[in-house]
């Protein structure tokens, strides 16, 4: 099989790798990938937008899959456009703009949940017509405040404030374009208190699915989570807290209700559902959907697939996933991220790195990096290189972690040192 896999994180680097190790896979190309994805597959100089150059794309290397890996592509419809357009018609892996907006607006999701009984937070969606009816839904609740644009903000769309004269003043901000147009309706929420994981459904559209192992991210810039949000700093794959009891509570309550309702809204979802879940005492509720996998849990979670993921990613795709088996690594893992100086506000690029081949037992990703005009290895995003080790404890796991991503070489390198210890 011929597959393209659109994306250029750590998240389309350990796919990638996955991909790459299929004996189905025949060829791997990935649009536009990063330095370390040429490891694995072609990178091809195609950005995750350009829906022509990526139908051309699929044309010319007889593409017989596509995996789309980041969110903005399906939102804006890169499916249908595929779908629609005269040529070569690949099995794709990622919903239609339809199954996309469980991800690209949270009122739609809110009201999906509200349908089909699906555990979440109280909520009030707000826009300019019903200002008064939010500022007394924002009353009404306990504090810390949760404001939440509806459309897509590139992960910085919720706010969390502790004091109700901030929230409200916040929540006319965001009315007035704080968020520009993904913030002309706004999501109102209680506030859950729990422990948070993230769960990634593959679903067939059909009613099929595999849950793949539970993850947890740890989602701030600083050590004992303090800080700004970043897209995450490191992950641990199961988190001990979600165990057997759990999982099988997200997949009755959460992953069975929401397929079920796509289906009776005849969506024909054939991706990833990526549940973000609190567990409030021992009982999950959702945060958020997303329409893919997360970043980096991906990182954490795809090597311990030890299963062919090319045949179970096809039989999605094709609407049936059958029999498709989905086997796990018994070993715990542990990512830690390392990101570039001064992320996640404004940091350098092109800083250049040296990398050597990762200690045994551990595994490099590389997320934000290039390959310069000298063919030297340089930063080139915020999260910068991850690095995943498999063993036996979480504890052995996370501890060959920082030493993998110890030597990797940067200027301006850092990460979190107490990735898993809040677990071990
Ligand atoms: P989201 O983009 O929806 O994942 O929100 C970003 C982060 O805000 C989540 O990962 C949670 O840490 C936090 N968050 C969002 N909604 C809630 C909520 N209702 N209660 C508590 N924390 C929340
Ligand atoms: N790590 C969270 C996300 O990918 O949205």
């Amino acid at each position: 099989m011929r597959i393209l896999l659109i994306g250029s994180g750590g998240r389309e680097s350990a796919i990638a790798r996955s991909l790459s190790l299929s004996p189905e896979c025949e060829a791997l190309f990935i649009a536009p990938g990063n330095a370390g994805t040429g490891e694995y597959g072609t990178n091809v100089p195609v950005g995750v937008l350009d829906f022509e150059a990526i139908g051309a794309l699929i044309d010319a290397e007889k593409i017989d899959m596509i995996v789309v890996g980041p969110e903005v592509p399906l939102v804006k419809g890169i499916r249908e456009y595929l779908e629609d357009r005269e040529g070569r018609k690949p099995l794709i892996v990622g919903p239609g703009a339809r199954g996309a907006a469980l991800e690209g607006s949270k009122d739609f999701a809110k009201e999906f949940m509200g349908r089909y009984g699906i555990p979440t937070a109280r909520h009030l969606t707000v826009d300019a017509a019903n200002i008064a009816a939010g500022e007394a839904f924002l009353r009404s609740l306990q504090p810390p405040y949760v404001l939440k644009a509806d459309g897509l903000a590139a992960g910085k769309g919720v706010l969390i404030l502790d004091n109700i004269d901030d929230a409200v003043r916040e929540l006319h901000a965001m009315l007035a374009g704080s968020f520009g147009a993904a913030s002309a309706k706004v999501v109102i929420e209680e506030y859950l208190h729990g422990i948070e994981c993230s769960v990634f459904v593959l679903t067939d559209g059909h009613g099929g699915c595999r849950i793949l192992p539970p993850a947890k991210d740890y989602k701030r810039i600083g050590e004992g989570d303090t800080g700004l949000n970043t897209g995450g700093m490191g992950a641990v794959c199961p988190p001990p807290f979600a165990d057997a009891e759990f999982m099988e509570k997200v997949k009755e309550r959460i992953a069975i209700p929401t397929i079920r309702g796509l289906i009776a809204e005849g969506i024909d979802y054939r991706g990833f559902i990526f549940l973000g879940l609190m567990k409030v005492g021992s009982d999950p509720m959702v945060i958020e959907y997303n329409a893919r996998m997360g970043d980096p849990e991906t990182e954490a979670v795809m090597p311990r697939i030890t299963s062919d993921i090319v045949p179970l990613l096809a039989a999605a795709a094709a609407g049936n996933i059958g029999e498709a088996a989905l086997e796990v690594d018994p070993r715990t893992a542990v990512t830690v991220m390392a990101v570039a100086d001064g992320y996640p506000g404004s940091y350098a690029k092109g800083t250049p790195m040296k990398i050597g081949s990762a200690p045994a037992g551990s595994m490099y990703f590389h997320a934000g990096t290039a390959n310069d005009a000298e063919g030297r290895t340089v930063t080139a995003g915020g999260r910068v290189i991850a690095a995943t080790s498999l063993a036996p404890t979480l504890a052995e796991a996370a501890a060959m972690s920082f030493a993998a991503i110890d030597a990797v070489e940067y200027d301006g390198k850092y990460y979190r040192r107490d990735i898993a210890k809040d677990l071990i």
